[in-house]
């Protein structure tokens, strides 16, 4: 995993910001992935600002650990933007199939002036873009077949820009420059930290803990219940919680005390490997 948890250096953003303009001038549309349980979190700020005159398709990723019905809702919505969507588990390439002829449509109209000028063998030209850990390497080598080794993400380490060929006519540009999350928001660090995309040291662990307890039991409290057999009221606090959950495992220190650090733990684990469920964190309504 990359760690994100390096200095982040504004010198370096400036820099990725500029290559980003210059690359965009080479391309005839943006894709940018995001995580699926997290859309706006993991998102970078920048990218829409940046991108307002392109063609654009957002790759929902991760789908198998996301509440199917809010992928749904967030392909929805994403569409209402007038973006084109598709949705994917890198894992078991499950929608990969769908990228080529969902950017297809989303270029039609060049494609068809190309069509008229007889280029009819020109490749489209697209930029995939998004967040460290995203799933942006195995999306590319999903789609174009590659094996090669992963980029580096590291800052500092620079590497020219890499332009990946597909059977299908496209070339995929895929950017040197790291894209950073909207790290100055506290909130959207705690998210990247529930998912795994962040180191936990960017809060203390059972801090974290809590605020994803209550976070959970707010949107997903039968699951809660059904795994941690809490009863409590909707509005309880996450420390609460984590104790309640805490009690029933089991987990004690001496005295009658609970090790709410170990809960801690083990909750953060569950979540990211699903046992919990397929939980998605954030929704349009968020947004307002
Ligand atoms: P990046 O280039 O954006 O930094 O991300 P990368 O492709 O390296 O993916 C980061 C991790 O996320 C990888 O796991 C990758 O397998 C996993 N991943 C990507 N897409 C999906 C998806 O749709 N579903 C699931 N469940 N996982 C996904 P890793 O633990 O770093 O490596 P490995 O376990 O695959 O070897």
């Amino acid at each position: 995993m990359t760690d994100l948890n390096i200095q982040w250096y504004p010198g370096h953003m400036t820099k990725t910001r500029r290559m980003m303009e210059q690359d965009l001038k080479l391309v005839d549309a943006v894709c940018e992935i995001i995580d699926a349980r997290i859309p706006i979190s993991s998102r970078n700020p920048d990218v829409d600002e940046l991108c307002k005159n392109k063609p654009r398709m957002v790759i929902l990723n991760r789908i198998d650990m996301a509440d199917p019905a809010m992928t749904k809702t967030w392909a929805a919505w994403f569409k209402a933007q007038g973006m084109a969507v598709i949705q994917t588990d890198c894992k078991s390439r499950k929608g990969i199939s769908d990228f080529v002829p969902a950017l297809r449509r989303l270029l039609a109209e060049k494609l068809r002036r190309y069509a008229e000028k007889g280029q009819t063998g020109r490749p489209l030209k697209v930029m995939i873009v998004g967040i460290p850990n995203v799933g942006k390497s195995t999306f590319i080598n999903q789609v174009s077949g590659r094996k090669g080794a992963k980029a580096e993400n590291r800052p500092g380490v620079t590497r020219g820009k890499q332009w990946v060929t597909m059977d299908q006519g496209i070339l995929m540009l895929d950017t040197p420059g790291i894209l950073w999350p909207k790290f100055d928001d506290p909130e959207v660090g705690a998210r990247l930290a529930y998912t795994g995309a962040v180191k936990d040291d960017i809060l203390d662990v059972e801090t974290l803990a809590m605020k994803l307890m209550e976070m959970l039991w707010r949107r997903y409290p039968q699951a809660v219940t059904d795994r941690y057999k809490i009863q409590a009221e909707p509005d309880a606090a996450g420390f609460t919680l984590l104790e309640q959950a805490g009690r029933k495992r089991g987990f004690l220190l001496s005295g009658a005390e609970i090790d709410t650090e170990r809960m801690a733990r083990v909750l953060l684990e569950e979540y990211r490997s699903c046992k919990l469920g397929r939980f998605t964190l954030e929704q349009p309504e968020d947004l307002a």
